[in-house]
């Protein structure tokens, strides 16, 4: 039986994908490439296709014997899904509608999600708790909301158990140095730190110094990829030991601000990162810090790469092997 892997190209997706195979499984791998890499694919069997193309998922499920799915495959920008909300309802809300229905068709009856803190919006204390206010303030984490009760749904209706993993802010490669971030165009702090590093870019912009934080800016829960690949394996086998369905957050619990990522990327890679502080991006909450308790105390969860350093010098291990990130075919 083998486990299909959605998004298995992307960034998380393709660290889950290389856990997976690392423990024996057979994997397949669902991926369109159009913000996946082919060569981010390192083992298992890449059915490109789109999840919104049902004769495409009946194919591949037809073709392979699936036992579980772990879903990854949606657009993650939440800036951009602010002012293309309809290209993230479609694919991320009808894509899981399609895949969800296909499930059932084949009697697949185990799906672990990739969701996200935008779920919660803007918090109302921190850490983060599962059951805590979901109010979700941008487009993409209000579908990775729906996506979630869709799953609900669909439990009820057809007996799918699902586990949603609402993970903070990944960061990081995997210790092979053969895969790691490469987003184009490039969003998220610590690649963007790093390429600044390189000296690919002139200067970091930091979003805002006048949050009510400690050095005014922004505070993040950063954890390593590679425990988040990690904590989808134990999902996994948490479904197929019969668990129920089940919503966990994935953190560390502690908080950075970016002025401290880019002061540990200073000293992890030894070269002065220039920074330029501007004004606030629209929709950033002061601080997000999770309480992942919840994936401890169920899952057996624990992550191992939790230091910032680690986790930088991981990214820098990627980015100074693939300066320029993967080759595109
Ligand atoms: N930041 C900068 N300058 C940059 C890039 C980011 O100052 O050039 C700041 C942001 O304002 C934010 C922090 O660095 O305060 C982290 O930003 P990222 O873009 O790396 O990550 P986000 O916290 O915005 O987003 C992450 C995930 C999303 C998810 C969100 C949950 O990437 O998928 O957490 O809130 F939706």
């Amino acid at each position: 039986m083998a486990v299909l892997v959605t998004g298995g190209a992307g960034y998380i997706g393709s660290h889950t994908v290389a856990e997976l195979i690392a423990r024996g499984e057979e994997v397949v791998i669902v991926d369109n490439l159009e913000t996946g890499h082919r060569e981010a694919v390192t083992a298992g069997t890449l059915e490109i296709g789109d999840i919104r193309d049902k004769a495409f998922l009946n194919e591949v499920f037809t073709k392979h014997s699936i036992d579980a799915v772990i879903h990854f495959a949606a657009y993650s920008l939440v800036g951009e899904s602010m002012v293309k909300p309809g290209k993230y309802y479609d694919n991320n809300v009808s894509g899981t509608g399609v895949l969800l229905d296909v499930m059932k068709d084949y009697g697949v009856k185990r799906i672990v999600f990739s969701s996200t803190a935008a779920t919660y919006g803007e918090p109302e204390r921190v850490p983060i708790v599962e059951t805590d206010r979901t109010e979700p303030t941008s487009v993409y984490g209000e579908t990775k909301l729906t996506m979630e009760r869709m799953m609900r749904w669909f439990d009820q209706a057809h007996d799918i158990q699902y586990v949603s993993l609402r993970y903070f802010n990944a960061a990081g490669a995997h210790e092979s140095g053969q895969i790691g971030e490469d987003h184009r165009p490039e969003s998220h702090l610590v690649p963007i730190v790093l390429q600044t590093a390189l000296g690919q870019r002139e200067e970091i912009t930091v979003f805002g110094s006048d949050y009510p934080t400690a050095d005014g800016t922004c505070v993040r829960d950063y954890i390593h990829v590679s425990d988040l690949a990690d904590a989808h394996v134990l999902a996994l086998h948490y479904l197929r030991d019969g668990g129920k369905s089940d919503i966990f957050n994935l953190g560390n619990g502690q908080g950075f601000s970016v002025l401290e990522v880019i002061r540990t990327a200073e000293q992890v890679t030894g070269r002065p990162i220039p920074t330029a502080i501007r004004e606030r991006r629209a929709g950033d909450p002061a601080i997000l810090i999770a309480s992942a308790d919840k994936a401890r105390r169920v899952l057996g969860w624990s992550p191992r790469r939790d230091k910032l350093e680690q986790i930088v010098e991981s990214a820098w291990r990627w980015h100074t092997a693939r300066p320029h990130g993967y080759i595109e075919s």
